[in-house]
């Protein structure tokens, strides 16, 4: 069964992907380093010259692309906006267990205080964008987990044990209803 780890940025879905994917010999994926990758360009790029719509296709595109491969067994660290993209909900879902990293906004702007990577977090006022997206996201997140792990303030093992353990009713769940 997949992990997909979903989150606001700065929730840690790249560095608990990676140490994710060591603990359980899994092969992991991160869809933004899969889409600059097939595009040979980099997300800021791709907002800059063809805007967050065109991006937003190729994140599904992505997920359709997984699914159609049948990829089994993978970690995958999803973009902070993966789920708000209503279409993509379900076949997340259907892709494995989806694990919501749930952040505060107070921990996001002390991760990404510096940061100049992510285009929806330049310019004036990171705080009020940092909030106001995250209250717009919490429904689309809230809908696409089945496990959810509170970030803050806790050291990666204890994360990553959260993860297990959250899953593994999931995932036979899942099992049972023919998700795989
Ligand atoms: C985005 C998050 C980024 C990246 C892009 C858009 C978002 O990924 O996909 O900048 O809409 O939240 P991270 O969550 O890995 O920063």
């Amino acid at each position: 069964m997949n992990i997909i780890l979903i989150g606001f940025m700065g929730s840690g879905k790249s560095t608990l992907g990676i140490r994710l994917s060591y603990r359980m010999k899994h092969p992991y994926i991160d869809t933004d380093k899969y889409i600059e990758n097939k595009e040979n360009k980099s997300i800021q790029n791709i907002f800059a010259e063809e805007g967050e719509s065109e991006f937003r296709k190729k994140e599904t595109e992505t997920i359709r692309y997984f699914l159609d491969s049948r990829i089994k067994d993978h970690v995958i660290a999803t973009g902070g906006g993966m789920p708000v993209t209503e279409e993509n909900i379900p076949l997340l879902k259907r892709l494995g267990v989806v694990v919501w990293l749930k952040i505060r906004p107070e921990t996001v702007l002390s991760r990404l205080e510096k940061d100049t990577q992510r285009p929806l977090l330049q310019g004036e006022d990171k705080e009020s964008k940092v909030r106001t997206l995250m209250e717009f996201r919490e429904p689309y997140y809230t809908r696409c987990a089945d496990v959810v792990v509170e970030v803050d303030d806790k050291p990666v093992e204890r994360i990553m044990d959260e993860v297990f353990t959250k899953s593994r009713g999931v995932w036979k769940r899942k099992k049972r209803m023919r998700y795989e």
